[in-house]
């Protein structure tokens, strides 16, 4: 399948990469806006000028529609939208469920999306609903595999197919999905039937889905999030590995007098100010944007031009490996978010082996940042110390005349050998004054350092203040008080 795709940079289990489709290429994390070719308050032209490289269209709207079926059939959606970029098509699986008042099989819509000059071509899945119980969960996912290698052998092996990936809320069909579209060396993949569980603020599911995905899927390929369009939780699900997203959110927001900023959306008209230092809103007040005759557009542009800067930041935030500091900023802005990125620090240790071994900066942002994949990885890294007989692990920095090893104490991580003390993370790291998390998740480092070391006798040299807690946290360590 004519799909490359290339990681160039990687954080956690986030990268920005190319992704080459056919002579084309897009720089990825991207952000495909929907287009819908009935309502376009932002032309794809304009979306051009705004740095889009690809967008994503509804085959099911074209296919039904009087008005664009046959002009669609006869110049292509390249010259009838006016887009030279990457066209994605979706079958419209999930309108079909809607409306399905026009019959549509898996083959005609992969000839039609072929006829129209579609550049990345979805089949005709089953996204399954949250609600759905197992076996009909396993069974829809069967019939989208079904149906994926039904396109890949009535198109042949050099179309551009998508392979969506099902399997409902559970977390073994999802993993089993992954590893399907996988194995049939699908490069680009969709994870479906998401929607719901965003729209309902369902962010722990859809972290639990995801995650389960890219197990089964392989690290190669490219993974889209169908149907993710607000930007508070773009970071979070390029940190689980997502590198494509569709919004036709900028516009239903829209629509709705909703002004979209990274922390969550407000009611145009609660707004006093505009926050933003986009065109439209430079060129309006608050009251003349909610009051503008074509508030639908310039509320469709503004939520656009947020969404694409959302996009810009995280692939920036990657570069620097500053992801996580991002991740932990925005999923701060809804408290259902900061579950799902609760949730996400849950698989830690799966995310450490993607993650890059060094980073600009470390910056601890609360008991959240205890769990992150650089202390894991610190945490096993400890065993590959080497140590003396007597070892003394320094709260404070003083150091005793006796010991063979004399390490700091440099929570969240655990002990420091002087040797560390200007590499990543421990010794790049920023924390505020010491809180109970830190520390505690500072003495599981010395713990391991005790449990990876038999030989060696650790005695932990401690201030009063956090006397109490480290002697209950390592009870088989010795722990003295530098009381002076
Ligand atoms: N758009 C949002 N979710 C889905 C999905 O699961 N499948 C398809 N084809 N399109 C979608
Ligand atoms: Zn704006």
């Amino acid at each position: 399948m004519s799909f490359g795709f290339e990681v160039i940079h990687k954080d956690i289990a986030g990268r920005v990469g190319k992704l080459k489709v056919g002579e084309k290429v897009i720089r990825t994390p991207a952000l495909l806006p929907v287009i819908n070719p009935h309502l376009q308050l932002v032309t794809p032209r304009e979306m051009a000028d705004l740095g889009v490289e690809a967008l994503i269209t509804n085959a099911y709207i074209f296919y039904r529609s009087a008005q664009y079926r046959e002009q669609a059939l006869a110049e292509g959606l390249h010259k009838l939208l006016d887009f030279d970029g990457v066209i994605m098509t979706d079958s419209g699986s999930f309108q079909l469920s809607v409306y399905g008042d026009v019959e549509v099989t898996n083959k005609d819509t992969l000839s039609f999306q072929k006829a129209i000059g579609s550049e990345i071509i979805v089949p005709l899945d089953i996204p399954t609903s949250p609600a759905a119980d197992y076996e009909t969960a396993k069974h829809e996912l069967a019939v989208t595999l079904e149906r994926l290698d039904e396109a890949r052998e009535f198109m042949g092996e050099d179309c551009q197919l998508a392979a969506p990936v099902q399997g409902g809320i559970y977390t073994d069909l999802r993993e089993e999905a992954g590893a399907a579209v996988s194995e049939r060396g699908f490069t680009f993949c969709p994870i479906g039937a998401v929607v719901p569980l965003m729209e309902s603020y369902r962010y722990q599911d859809l972290v639990r889905v995801v995650m389960a995905a890219k197990k089964g899927l392989s690290p190669a390929a490219c993974i889209h999030l169908f149907g993710a369009g607000h930007p508070a939780m773009f970071a979070l699900a390029v940190a689980m590995g997502c590198d494509l997203f569709d919004s036709a959110a900028y516009a239903l927001y829209a629509k709705e007098g909703r002004y979209m900023t990274v922390h969550g959306s407000f009611k145009i008209g609660e707004l006093a100010e505009l926050p933003c230092a986009c065109s439209v809103c430079r060129s309006h007040t608050a009251d003349e944007l909610n009051k503008a005759p074509d508030r639908e557009r310039l509320l469709a542009l503004h939520n656009l031009y947020v969404t694409l800067a959302e996009i810009s930041r995280i692939r920036q935030a990657i570069q620097d490996g500053t992801l996580w500091e991002l991740v932990d900023e925005r999923c701060r802005g809804h408290p259902r978010l900061l579950s799902g990125y609760r949730e996400l620090l849950t698989y830690a240790d799966e995310l450490e082996q993607s993650d890059r071994v060094s980073k600009r900066r470390f910056f601890y942002r609360g008991s959240e940042s205890c769990l992150r994949t650089e202390v894991g990885r610190y945490h096993q890294m400890v065993s590959r110390f080497t140590l003396g007989a007597e070892v003394l692990v320094s709260f404070d920095g003083t150091e005793i005349e006796g010991y063979d090893d004399c390490l700091l104490f440099r929570p969240p991580f655990g002990p420091l050998p002087q040797g560390l003390s200007e590499t990543f993370p421990v010794g790049q790291h920023e924390v505020p004054d010491w809180d109970d998390e830190m520390v505690l998740r500072g003495c599981e480092g010395i713990a391991a350092l005790q449990e990876s070391h038999p030989d060696s006798a650790i005695t932990v040299l401690c201030t009063r203040e956090w006397e109490p807690l480290v002697r209950a946290a390592l009870p088989d360590v010795g722990v003295i008080l530098n009381d002076i």
